[in-house]
């Protein structure tokens, strides 16, 4: 009898130590649609972000560029399908004046970057190459207009050099400049962070500047079909979405903003690689914080707009940690861990999720600054685990979003708990359904069932990203140590699928 319990308890031993969770992908009850501008990037004048990143100047013969800025950098992000790409900040845009940015190089003015280091920009990256940039990558730009230290003048002649065919001082000074065709720039942002570096405004006097700004844009009825977007709440202000949405004609309002970022402390980020497990567990909570935000941000939408026109636009997120030992403390520069392919993967899930309202989003910095997808040095180049989780993704821009009903069990860090697992599920127009899943936790493994409702599969794939370790990255000196590889932990039998997530590890699945 003893023998018998022994040998049950170490038949059920694999069981116990996975942790259970249950998931049911309910794939005939699609309604929305996952943008694919909810993939965008953000490209700001910060640190080694445009010069000595994306921009190594035309006459570089060690680095090869097109027009000045790096192909590599150029096949990299052609191959993630970035769908927009915000430029020229951030903070910097609020102090940025377009107009310096144009015409000969050698003419320009300098200008002195005072929120990123006070580093004198010589302005050799204008609009024409962030523009031209946004057309070789196959990408739409998102021009963040000046409002804090610009004028209403300013901007209007920004939409009218970039978007106007011809018949104006803009239009022929665009075409002296070597562009016979306007760009046809849609997304714009009127102002950054307004509440801080753009103004220090309060959002009732913000509300009355946006409808000024807003107004000489476009014409009478915005026929240039501009997508304007308002200068959005910092984390939990409440007040300053329900301002905007109540002051603000919709008729000129097609986004509000929100901005959020995941770190352990604000005043005490840690290391973007040597961190604890604590550290660890709390840059997770501030990162699925963004259920809370957008849910609430959404329903205060929802009161003044309940057909979901306007969109919540999430233009700035991920991990914000100390920077890198030896580097600029004004230049943001941090590496990219595992934690941060964590944090890709259950952001993303949680903006799929809130498709309906969440239209666009940008990742904080593209290039050597935050939780950037690809770092340089010199003539080397590396994608990050968060690169490799936005191309894994990619497979959910433009599908239906497949509503999941979710039963996971816990992550637990001393007395605290997270959700272990997030999902989200999508079909694209092939009909093909994917599956993305992230098990957060760092030691345990995730056993996941998922019930299949609504589609009949013959088969699963999948692609998987994990490592040994949250802090393992990739270095200039191995590269590829965390990539993408080929998943064979899923097991589908009739209309249920096993899948077993090892720790800290992010899947997608295809159904066949
Ligand atoms: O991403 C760095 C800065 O964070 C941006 O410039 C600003 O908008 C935000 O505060």
């Amino acid at each position: 009898m003893k023998k018998l319990v022994y040998l049950t308890v170490l038949a059920l031993l694999p069981t116990l130590l996975l942790a259970q969770n249950r998931l049911t992908l309910n794939a005939d009850l699609g309604r929305d649609t996952i943008s694919r501008h909810i993939y965008g990037h953000f490209a700001e004048h910060l640190g080694r972000c445009i010069y000595d990143g994306f921009y190594v100047r035309e006459n570089n013969t060690k680095i090869p560029n097109t027009d000045g800025v790096r192909t590599d950098i150029i096949e990299a992000l052609k191959k993630l399908k970035v769908p927009n790409l915000r430029w020229p900040g951030g903070c910097f845009a609020d102090t940025y004046h377009w107009k310096d940015g144009v015409g000969p190089k050698d003419k320009r003015p300098s200008m002195v970057n005072v929120w990123w280091g006070g580093v004198t920009e010589d302005n050799s990256f204008g609009t024409h190459d962030f523009l031209n940039l946004c057309e070789r990558i196959g990408a739409e730009p998102y021009l963040a207009g000046n409002v804090g230290s610009g004028t209403v003048q300013e901007l209007s002649d920004w939409v009218k050099y970039v978007n106007h065919e011809s018949g104006s001082p803009m239009t022929d000074q665009r075409k002296t400049n070597g562009r016979e065709k306007p760009w046809n720039v849609k997304i714009w942002g009127v102002g950054n962070e307004v509440w801080g570096c753009g103004g220090n405004m309060k959002p009732e006097y913000y509300a009355n500047i946006y409808r000024q700004y807003a107004t000489f844009m476009t014409d009478w009825v915005n026929s240039d079909k501009l997508f304007r977007v308002a200068s959005g709440a910092n984390v939990a202000d409440y007040n300053w979405t329900e301002v905007l949405m109540r002051d603000i004609p919709h008729q000129m309002l097609e986004g509000v903003a929100l901005h959020h970022y995941s770190f352990v402390e604000w005043e005490k980020k840690g290391s973007a690689t040597a961190f604890s497990e604590e550290q660890y567990f709390k840059t997770m909570k501030t990162a699925l914080r963004m259920e809370e935000l957008v849910t609430r941000h959404s329903t205060i939408m929802d009161k003044y707009d309940p057909g979901k026109k306007i969109a919540l636009v999430v233009d700035e997120w991920g991990g914000w940690y100390d920077v890198e030992p030896g580097t600029n403390p004004a230049f943001l520069y941090q590496q990219n861990t595992l934690r941060d392919a964590m944090i890709a993967g259950t952001t993303l899930n949680i903006l799929h999720n809130h498709c309906d309202r969440v239209r666009v989003a940008n990742i904080a910095q593209t290039v050597n600054v935050l939780q950037s997808v690809v770092l340089t040095s010199g003539e080397k180049m590396l994608l990050t685990p968060t690169y490799h989780v936005m191309e894994m993704y990619n497979v959910h821009q433009d599908a239906l979003l497949l509503p999941l009903d979710v039963h996971v069990g816990d992550y637990a860090f001393g007395d605290q708990k997270l959700p272990a697992v997030s999902a989200s599920a999508s079909r694209d127009k092939a009909g093909r359904v994917h599956i993305s899943l992230v098990n957060i936790d760092p030691s345990r493994t995730q056993e996941v069932t998922v019930s299949l409702r609504g589609v009949s599969a013959k088969g699963v794939s999948g692609r998987i990203l994990t490592s040994g370790k949250v802090q393992d990255y990739n270095s200039f000196d191995e590269p590829n140590k965390i990539k993408p590889a080929e998943y064979k932990g899923a097991v589908l039998k009739n209309d249920e699928l096993k899948v077993t997530l090892p720790p800290v590890s992010v899947v997608v699945l295809e159904l066949k």
